[in-house]
């Protein structure tokens, strides 16, 4: 079979280079033309774990081709995958210019009948404007060619998304046709071989699915964070509770995790505009309002830590950041805490002195020289009077002790991961603050 994906961002690169791995021939197109003429060469512009090994083996096998331009390969291929971003509009429903930019060219190139699926994360609504936009270029194009069109929203993870994509826990296509179905079914197979994970539901359902899904897991988020801030009043263990109910089947231990709040590419936006959603159709979603403003109080929660430990008189404290991307194992800085937290510190004052094992190029594209960047951690921790961490990178987590306690000033560790012994710390002579 042969496919194309439009969009070559964390989805969109991922979903085709997995594709061409189970021996699809795959195009993925994008309109930044740097990015294509690096991915051509095998240069991959984004740190995903895996990727560039995939990436490189299916080029080399002559699977995998890059171009600017969708109508290079529409003759060829059965279906159209449209991994475009959404990002959040002013009011903060998703903005589908992308999405629907894509479908316009859809329209304007296909020849036969195609599929196209949307794999970006789009609201309730957005197949049949997208079906709309198809058909008004057909009739200027004069052409009655069948055209089918599916929904079927992405779960990986970043980090982890070879693997969510080879493995998945289910697969969700959301169709109105048989054809498609049937498609769409032959596209999934291989990836189902162990067991059949595929979900086949209506179009709206699963342009719901995905947005009930990141707001679920948002949910668990802001409630541990709920939960560790009271802990902290009434001198409970967040961790020792995360235990405790995380072994109850009826919960799960996943996503249980007190930290600095939520951010990435998806839950913010995603449970922003679900709200929206909600809004446009007269609806109050209380609970993901509640998510939000606990989200972004807990985004604060290390500066206020640290605020508190130096009573308000933050000036010229030297502070050391260890992580910046929004979670290990990916460089994406997209609402990462960690922007938060280094604002607040440069307003109060404060030199901060950063360090991540990939992110420290995004993270001088986003914010420039206005924090030292180190070469490593303990780098980082020179003449630091605290130490925050901010994303757990497998690297901070045994650090050397004896290292850190030659190397700062004031000994305070301040973890909002919630990864260190607090007793092993405190006998090292650190002071020690966690979430909860
Ligand atoms: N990042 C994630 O972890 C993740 C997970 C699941 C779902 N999603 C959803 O998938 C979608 C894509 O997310 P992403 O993080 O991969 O986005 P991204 O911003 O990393 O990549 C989007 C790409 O689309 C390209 N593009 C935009 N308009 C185009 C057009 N008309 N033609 C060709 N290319 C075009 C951009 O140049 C960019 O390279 C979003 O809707 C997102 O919510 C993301």
């Amino acid at each position: 079979m042969k496919i194309a994906v439009v969009g070559t961002g964390y989805v969109g690169l991922v979903s085709g280079a997995c594709f061409a791995e189970m021996g699809v021939d795959v195009t993925c197109i994008d309109i930044n033309e740097e990015k294509i003429v690096a991915l051509k060469k095998g240069k991959i512009p984004i740190y995903e774990p895996g990727l560039t090994t995939i990436v490189n083996r299916n080029i080399d096998a002559g699977r995998l081709h890059f171009s600017t331009d969708l109508t290079a390969c529409i003759d060829s291929v059965d279906v159209v995958f449209s991994a475009v971003g959404t990002p959040p509009d002013e009011d903060g429903s998703a903005d589908l210019q992308y999405v629907l930019a894509v479908a316009r060219q859809f329209g304007q190139t296909i020849k036969k009948h195609t599929i196209l699926v949307t794999k970006s994360t789009v609201p309730v609504g957005t197949a049949k404007k997208v079906k709309e936009a198809i058909q008004i270029e057909l009739d200027k194009r004069g052409e009655t060619i069948e055209f089918d069109v599916a929904s079927n929203p992405e779960f990986l993870k970043e980090g982890d998304a070879i693997k969510d994509f080879m493995t998945p826990d289910r697969v969700v296509v959301g169709i109105d046709s048989d054809r498609a179905k049937l498609t769409m079914s032959r596209l999934y197979k291989q990836f189902m071989l162990s067991s059949d994970r595929m979900i086949f539901t209506d179009i709206p359902s699963a342009e719901m699915i995905k947005y009930a899904n990141n707001s679920m897991l948002a949910t668990r988020i802001s409630f541990m964070n709920d939960i560790a801030n009271l802990c902290e009043i009434v001198g409970a263990d967040v961790n020792m509770v995360r235990k405790g109910i995380g072994s109850d089947s009826r919960i799960g231990n996943k996503f249980l995790y007190a930290g600095c709040g939520y951010g990435g590419s998806c839950f913010p936006k995603d449970v922003k505009a679900l709200i929206q959603t909600a809004n446009s159709v007269g609806y109050d979603m209380k609970v993901l309002r509640a998510v939000e403003e606990v989200n972004e109080n807990q985004k604060g929660i290390l500066f206020n830590k640290i605020d508190k430990h130096y009573n308000g008189e933050l000036k010229g404290k030297v502070v050391a950041l260890w992580g910046l991307s929004f979670k290990p194992e990916t460089d994406d800085m997209r609402e990462a805490p960690s922007l938060t937290l280094i604002d607040r510190l440069l307003k109060a004052g404060c030199e901060v002195r950063v360090y991540d094992p990939i992110s420290m190029d995004e993270c001088r594209r986003k914010i420039g020289d206005q924090v030292t960047y180190c070469k490593d951690m303990y780098e980082a921790a020179l003449d630091a009077d605290t130490l925050m961490l901010v994303t757990e990178w497998k690297e901070f987590r045994i650090p050397s002790l004896s290292i850190l306690k030659k190397v700062m000033n004031d000994k305070v560790i301040i973890d909002g991961r919630n990864i260190y012994d607090k007793d092993e710390v405190a006998e090292m002579g650190f002071t020690y603050y966690k979430i909860g």
